[in-house]
C-alpha cells in the first residue's frame, strides 16, 4: 500500500469565544495517499477552512491526531512547525496575499528566501515556474499590475516553489470568472499530477470540485460523504 501523506484521526477543533463554544470540527478521520487529489465541498460554516488550517499546521486541533508524511505534528514546537510547514505545505487562498511592493518574481521566490536558500537559485526556479504558469513575460510586474487570474497564477507558482508534497487550496478560483477559473484549475491539476502532489481543494463550485478525481462533502464539522476515486 502506498504511503499516507495526510492522515487525520478523530480530529476535533473547538473555538471558544467568551462563553460561546463553536465545534468547527467534530471528529474528522481521513487518509490521503501520495498523489491523491480531493475536492472539498459543503455549506458555509461546515468546517472546510478549519480543516485546511489544521491540515496545514496553521491551527492546532483540540483533540485527535494529524500526521503529515508520517510525522505527528501535534506536539511539535512552534518554530519547528513553521519550518516544517514551509517545506511541506503549499497554500493557495482565495485572496492571494501577494506582497504588493514586490514583483511577481520576488513573490514567487519568497518562501525560498525565508528558508535561507540562495537568491540566485530561487530566482531561476521562480522564473521557470512563472514560465510554466504562462507569466514568463510578467516577471517584473507587481500584483497590482496583473489581472486577478494572473495574480492567482503567481500564487500557484509561489505555492509550488519549495516543491511541497502537499498543496492546500481554499476557494482558489473564488474571485475569478469562468474562463480564468478553468485555466487556474487546468494548471493546478497539471502541475500537481506532474509533481505527485497530494491536494485538498475547497470550493463551493460543484463543477470545480468535480474536476478533482475524488470529492468529500463536509457538514457540521464532519465528513458527510465521499465520492470518486478514493
Ligand atoms: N477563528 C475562529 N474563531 C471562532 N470561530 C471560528 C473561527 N474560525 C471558524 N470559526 C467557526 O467555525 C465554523 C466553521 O468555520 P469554517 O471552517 O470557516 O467553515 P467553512 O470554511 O466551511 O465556511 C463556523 O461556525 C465558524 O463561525
Ligand atoms: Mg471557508
Amino acid at each position: 500500500m502506498s504511503q499516507s501523506v495526510i492522515s487525520l484521526k478523530e480530529v476535533t477543533k473547538v473555538y471558544q469565544i467568551e462563553a460561546q463554544k463553536v465545534e468547527a470540527l467534530r471528529g474528522v478521520t481521513v487518509d490521503l495517499k501520495v498523489g491523491q487529489m480531493v475536492g472539498v465541498t459543503g455549506r458555509s460554516g461546515s468546517g472546510k477552512s478549519t480543516l485546511l488550517h489544521v491540515v496545514g499546521t496553521l491551527d492546532k486541533p483540540t483533540s485527535g491526531e494529524v500526521l503529515l508524511n508520517g510525522t505527528n505534528i501535534s506536539g511539535m514546537p512552534d518554530q519547528m512547525t513553521s519550518n516544517f510547514r514551509n517545506s511541506t505545505v503549499g497554500f493557495i487562498f482565495q485572496m492571494n496575499n501577494l506582497l504588493p511592493e514586490f514583483s511577481a518574481l520576488e513573490n514567487v521566490m519568497m518562501p525560498g528566501l525565508i528558508a535561507g536558500a540562495s537568491a540566485e537559485e530561487m530566482s531561476d526556479r521562480a522564473g521557470e515556474l512563472l514560465n510554466r504558469v504562462g507569466l514568463g513575460s510578467r516577471l517584473n510586474h507587481r500584483p497590482g499590475e496583473l489581472s486577478g487570474g494572473e495574480q492567482q497564477r503567481v500564487a500557484i507558482g509561489r505555492a509550488l516553489l519549495m516543491a511541497p508534497p502537499i498543496l492546500l487550496a481554499d476557494e482558489p478560483t473564488g474571485n475569478l470568472d469562468k474562463k480564468n477559473s478553468d485555466a487556474v484549475m487546468d494548471l493546478l491539476l497539471e502541475l500537481s499530477e506532474q509533481n505527485g502532489v497530494t491536494m485538498l481543494l475547497v470550493t463551493h463550485d460543484l463543477d470545480i470540485a468535480g474536476r478533482m478525481p475524488a470529492q468529500m462533502v463536509m457538514e457540521d464539522g464532519r465528513i458527510l460523504d465521499t465520492r470518486g476515486a478514493w
